[in-house]
């Protein structure tokens, strides 16, 4: 009996120091979940998602802390997007009263064509609403490949061994990509799992002529990229996380109460323009932004810190858009004539590229004493006219080489 004490004592002492929401008043007495009078834990389902795993650890929590649950566990499960398969676990056998493998799953793929009210009127389940916008499932093939053949446009193409043979890859070309498939500098693959083999995943039945598949990493890292899903997001309350998304816009906390982000926001620049420039004794300054350009109002920030602190801030000149051609030349050569040599040009690579062939040109380039403050986020070759001038219809009057002795 002391020793049931004693055990109780330090149960309550542990618990008591892993709380994670200190600021909320411990609940007790603690609830317990029973049923047919046995005692159960709380089971909770995950499968491998983050999102799904990030959810779950938060529910089990408030389940946890706020609610008082005393025994919630986590459950590892395979997902493979099969409704079916997790309605019934979640059930459990209809036939005899088994406690379930898992009871609460908080993120399912349901495809858009299906029924809920099927599978919850034939299982002892119930769907308790959306928790995050609908998503689709989509192959995404570049402009250039979207004519190929006709209904391209189509994940059809991909399950026709004709069709989807047209992204088949030589032998040549396999080994290039192979080369790919190891993290630099180790000898691992980036996939390791055992369905991979020399770090690449072929599916059983794709032994003939099968398209290749190359995954990369999406996310919103654009600001226009994210303006309409953080938008979006307010209503169906999910989080949205960018790794690069600098626009200032997203810090309105009551337009975009969800958003974040893991980098600063461009209104931040202006701290470090003063710092560098007071640093180096730089004294004059000019701007150089594309017009409807919209995250761009930093340097109207950046201008006011800078001028406050005597530095002057000579022109900050902003171009159209749909500017006439050579027209570049026009803005550059004015802030040549009132001998500015700092300048921060915020725009997209195709004026960037069109910018630092005129600024060829003109002699105003690094060589030449100029400096020149680009966005980080351009594309890493924007500089190779020679591909953009034969690939994307532009026409800027300067070679690849040219535009190396520029940067
Ligand atoms: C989905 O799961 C059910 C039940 O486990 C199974 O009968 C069915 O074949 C699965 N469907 C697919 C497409 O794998
Ligand atoms: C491809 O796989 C199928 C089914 O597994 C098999 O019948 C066929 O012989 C294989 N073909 C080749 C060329 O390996």
């Amino acid at each position: 009996m002391q020793l049931y004490h004693l055990l109780a004592g330090l149960m309550v002492v542990i618990r008591a120091q892993s709380r994670c929401l200190t600021d909320t008043p411990e609940v007790n007495p603690k609830r317990y979940f029973y049923s047919d009078g046995q005692m159960l834990d709380l089971r909770l389902e995950v499968s491998g998602r983050v999102t799904h795993r990030l959810a779950t650890a938060v529910f089990k929590l408030f389940l946890q802390e706020v609610l008082g649950y005393s025994s919630v566990t986590i459950v590892e499960e395979d997902d493979h997007f099969n409704i079916t398969h997790i309605v019934q676990r979640l059930s459990g056998p209809l036939t005899s009263l088994t406690v379930p493998s898992s009871m609460v799953n908080l993120e399912v793929w349901i495809a858009p064509d299906t029924n809920l009210i099927e599978f919850t009127n034939a299982y002892q389940v119930k769907d308790c609403g959306a928790v995050a916008p609908a998503g689709r499932f989509g192959w995404f093939v570049p402009l250039p490949l979207a004519y190929l053949v006709p209904g391209m446009d189509h994940w059809r193409i991909f399950a026709d061994e004709s069709t989807a043979s047209l992204f088949s890859m030589s032998d040549r070309d396999f080994n290039y990509v192979q080369s790919f498939a190891r993290l630099s500098a180790t000898d691992k693959f980036y996939c390791e799992e055992s369905f991979c083999t020399t770090g690449i995943f072929t599916p059983t039945h794709c032994n003939t002529s099968c398209a290749v598949l190359l995954a990369g990493h999406p996310g919103p890292a654009c600001s226009d990229t994210v303006e309409p899903l953080a938008g979006v997001t307010k209503h169906f309350r999910t989080v949205v996380i960018s790794y690069s998304a600098e626009g200032s816009t997203f810090s309105d906390r009551s337009k975009y109460p969800y958003f974040f982000r893991t980098i600063g926001e461009n209104t931040q620049y202006k701290f470090v323009y003063l710092q560098l420039f007071q640093k180096l004794g730089w004294e004059q300054v000019a701007a150089l932004t594309e017009d409807g350009h919209k995250y761009t109002e930093y340097i109207s920030h950046t201008q006011d810190l800078l001028q406050a602190n005597g530095i002057t801030f000579v022109v900050n000149r902003k171009f159209p858009r749909d500017r006439e051609k050579a027209s570049m030349s026009k803005y550059l050569q004015e802030l040549k004539n009132k001998k500015v040599h700092i300048i921060i040009g915020d725009m997209f690579d195709v004026a960037v590229r069109d910018v630092m062939c005129q600024a060829y040109n003109l002699k105003m380039t690094a060589q030449e004493g100029y400096v020149w403050f680009l966005p980080q986020w351009l594309a890493p070759n924007w500089y190779d006219t020679d591909y953009y001038n034969a690939h994307h219809l532009e026409n800027v009057m300067c070679s690849t080489t040219q535009m190396i002795d520029v940067s």
